[in-house]
């Protein structure tokens, strides 16, 4: 499978890493407008660079194209590359707007190629085995929920400090945490949302509270950082049987405790160690050679975006907001 990769940042150099583990694949080309910055990662991989995709599309024969550029410009490379008839691999979260990503689905069924996308959440064992274990009834009947990620302020890349450009950090960051919710516990159909924002003197940090009511009657409170000094992220899942939860940061990260013993159960930190994004990636091509149903997608990643959406919306407006069937 002969792959591009566009966007060359701290995603997209993720991405070339981790294609190195798939077998038969074949990077045939990077897209950056940084001339110098193209030809160090070019070299450093061993591929050729382009500055623009249509100069790439124009010049080498490719299979799927890996969209890793700041979530303003998604739109337009889903686009050009379903256009030419070319699957499609692009980051979460999948566009800035719900109206974008449909418009980018609709190009990708007009055009007959896939739109996988790279909610990576669902990947993570610790997150992948939660899920399980709620819907095989491990907690019991959920209640409520807790889930927090934080990470320092993404400084230095300055689109994502610019909500014109990355949705701010309920799409940015909340999409993860939205999309995981949704897979797990069905449906949202209320959201009421909390932001707050401090910008001055050189200081940015960034917070965001949400709550989100799910179908099946689970609440869950989502927290969300732009604040934080290292990389975090934990949940607490609660039911009327016991509870699991996970801190990225602990020694076990993941446990099980059950109502009915006073063991918890915990996960050994060695099951961490399969990489998601090689999973991630296998599951794709196996999805584009037909080999697979997408575990998650093009709708689902529309749908954490309406979430999104709703929180903004909420947080703006001080209302909750209602979603219908399907989050829309
Ligand atoms: N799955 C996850 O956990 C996760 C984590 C972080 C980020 N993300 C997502 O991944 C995406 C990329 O984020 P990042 O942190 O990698 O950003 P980044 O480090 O700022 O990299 C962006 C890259 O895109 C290139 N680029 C920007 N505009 C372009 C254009 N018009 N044409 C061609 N190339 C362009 C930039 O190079 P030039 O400026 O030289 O063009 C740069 O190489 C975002 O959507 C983000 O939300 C996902």
């Amino acid at each position: 499978m002969k792959i591009a990769v566009v966007g060359i940042g701290k995603l997209g150099q993720r991405h070339l890493d981790k294609w190195k583990e798939v077998a038969d694949v074949e990077v045939v080309g990077v897209v950056a407008r940084n001339k110098d910055k193209i030809q160090v990662v070019a070299e450093k991989y061993n591929v050729q660079p382009f500055t623009s995709l249509e100069e790439l599309l124009n010049q080498v024969d490719v299979d799927v194209v890996d969209v890793c550029t700041p979530t303003v410009t998604h739109g337009e490379f889903v686009k050009q590359a379903a256009q030419a008839k070319k699957h499609v691999i692009c980051e979460k979260p999948l566009a800035l707007t719900s109206n974008e990503a449909t418009e980018m689905i609709q190009a990708c069924e007009e055009n007959d190629v896939q739109l996988l996308v790279g909610h990576t959440l669902r990947f993570f064992p610790e997150y992948a085995n939660a899920r399980e274990q709620v819907k095989n009834g491990a907690i019991g009947k959920p209640g409520v929920v807790r889930l927090t990620r934080g990470v320092p302020f993404p400084t230095g890349r300055e689109w994502y400090a610019d909500e014109e450009q990355s949705g701010g950090l309920f799409l940015d960051l909340g999409s993860h945490e939205f999309d995981w919710l949704q897979w797990t516990f069905g449906d949202v159909t209320r959201v009421m949302a909390k932001h707050v924002k401090r910008d001055h003197q050189d200081e940015q940090l960034e917070y965001g509270f949400v709550t989100l009511r799910m179908a099946d009657g689970t609440i869950a409170y989502v927290e969300l950082s732009w604040a934080e000094t290292k990389f975090q992220a934990t949940y607490e899942l609660a039911g009327d049987k016991g509870m699991i939860t996970y801190d990225h940061n602990a020694t076990i990260p993941v446990s099980l405790n059950l109502r009915s013993s006073d063991q918890a159960v915990q996960m050994p930190k060695s099951l961490m160690h399969k990489d998601p994004y090689q999973r991630q990636f296998e599951h794709f091509l196996d999805c584009i050679a037909g080999k697979a149903e997408p575990i998650v997608t093009a709708t689902d990643a529309l749908k954490a975006i309406e979430i999104a959406e709703a929180a903004v919306q909420s947080s703006e407006t001080g209302q909750p907001v209602t979603l219908a069937e399907g989050g829309r």
